[in-house]
């Protein structure tokens, strides 16, 4: 049995899959497009995997969408996003390949033309729409991922780079999404690279979200006159980072809403590979918003249709030491609690995907600490193997300012994904060695469980 196969998060069959690509609403269904192997479970030979939902719950396999053009030399189709404005649907993405034609020094920008029913593409004979060379004297390396947006009567675009070995966001416009004209460096950090960037508007906010190696960034400002994004504010947007959320794509909804899927690599197992012949799952989709200039992420309300059986706890409060275990037992479960009256004495944990067996426990720890104001996803004890990363993942500041905290877990076999207060993520995979391992309690002192809610959810 594949104890660490997700079931309601998004996965190919088999086979390697990185980052989310092209996610679109077109004619009534959600497409996902993803980086993907189709020859094995480790990166490599890189086409688009596709996708389709009606809920952004359930999935369809479709064909791939995308594979490299080799009679044209391109060896891989790199990240980028898909346009659904005009007659067809439209992908844009970095091509890759061999020699000059490598991902740090040549790739280019490159564009095909899907057919009414989303479901074959074509290279446009018009590849490529752009090369690095449409930068002047700006040298700019490890170009890639395009993401576009609608501008006026026209469109913008960002793409990620490296100049001088800083990673960047680089601007262009287009009228007709054919002819692109480079405008300026966005933004630019100390990072070496910065990949799949996301431009997100909000008014007369722009959000740029950024993929730096690292746990992806986030920038909240305007962009000024000289198309240079001057930034009011910046975080993390999920300290699970390059191991637990990664190059997140995002689109807007018809309903208006701005969703956001990200890529949960296998990276914390210490070797990507799996043993079971796939490697990489999608995150659940989440909202983004801006509210009162801060950044507010929610797992999308569709999550709910996976709902089984609930168990309520009342509220509660915890003055000494005490644990309570829950009645659920489950590998894949939702839990949503509120805490009130933190201090600095408080305490609070819940342990999940839990066992103890022959003195040996293994279990993955979300623990509130008062006296640091601090959230910590805890994995030195996730796996008996010894193999699963245990790199503590934390945020400060996280109570608020009436003492309350809200945690939003959304577990599934191997992956982990809490919001704080919507305001702060953590995403996580780890690897449980029991199928017992499925017990749910929790504890604390010096706190009052406002509600808890858990409810096992399945497909
Ligand atoms: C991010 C990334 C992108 C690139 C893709 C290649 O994970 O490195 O920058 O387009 O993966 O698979």
């Amino acid at each position: 049995m594949d104890l660490h196969r997700p079931t309601y998060h998004f996965m190919p069959e088999k086979n390697w899959m990185n980052d989310p690509n092209g996610v679109c609403y077109y004619k009534g269904e959600y497409h996902l497009f993803y980086q993907y192997n189709p020859h094995g479970a480790e990166w490599g030979d890189i086409h688009w995997g596709h996708a389709k939902s009606r809920d952004l719950v359930h999935w369809q396999q479709l064909p791939i969408a995308l594979s490299p053009a080799k009679d044209k030399g391109e060896l891989h189709c790199f990240s980028g996003c898909a346009v659904v404005s005009g007659e067809n649907p439209l992908l844009f993405y970095t091509s890759v390949g061999e020699g000059d034609r490598d991902a740090r020094n040549g790739a280019q920008l490159w564009m095909a033309a899907g057919d009414q029913e989303m479901l074959s593409f074509r290279q446009s004979p018009l590849n490529p729409l752009l090369t690095a060379d449409c930068h002047g004297v700006l040298p700019v390396k490890e170009w890639r991922d395009p993401y576009i947006i609608r501008k006026g009567t026209g469109f913008i675009m960002v793409l990620g780079a490296s100049v001088e070995e800083r990673g960047c966001a680089l601007l262009y416009e287009s009228e007709d999404l054919i002819n692109w004209r480079f405008l300026s460096v966005l933004a630019q950090g100390d990072e070496r690279i910065w990949e799949c960037p996301n431009l997100l508007e909000f008014g007369e906010k722009s959000v740029l979200v950024i993929s730096p190696d690292d746990a992806p960034v986030y920038f909240i400002g305007t962009i000024n006159e000289e198309h240079r994004l001057i930034t009011e504010s910046k975080g993390i947007l999920d300290a699970g980072g390059f191991e637990g959320y990664y190059a997140p794509n995002s689109f807007t909804a018809p309903d208006g809403r701005t969703i956001m899927i990200g890529w949960m690599p296998e990276r914390a197992r210490g070797t990507y590979r799996s043993d079971a012949g796939w490697s990489g799952i999608q995150s659940i989709p989440r909202t983004v918003e801006l509210v009162d200039g801060s950044l507010v992420m929610k797992p999308v309300k569709e999550l709910e249709a996976l709902r089984n059986r609930q168990e309520q706890f009342p509220g509660r409060t915890f003055t000494q030491w005490e644990m309570v275990p829950c009645k659920t037992h489950s590998r894949s479960f939702e839990l949503l609690l509120t805490l009130e009256d933190l201090c600095g004495d408080s305490e609070f944990f819940v342990e999940f995907l839990k066992s103890r067996q022959d003195g040996k426990e293994e279990k993955t720890v979300i623990r509130y600490t008062g006296f640091d104001d601090r959230v910590v996803l805890d994995r030195t004890q996730s796996s008996l193997s010894g193999l699963c990363s245990d790199q503590e993942l934390s945020f400060e500041k996280t109570r608020r300012e009436d003492g309350s905290l809200t945690l939003h877990l959304f577990v599934d076999c191997s992956s982990a994904e809490l919001f704080i207060n919507y305001e702060k993520t953590i995403s996580a995979r780890m690897y449980p060695t029991r199928i017992e391992s499925d017990e749910v309690c929790l504890g604390g002192k010096h706190v009052r469980l406002k509600e808890l809610s858990v409810w096992s959810l399945e497909l």
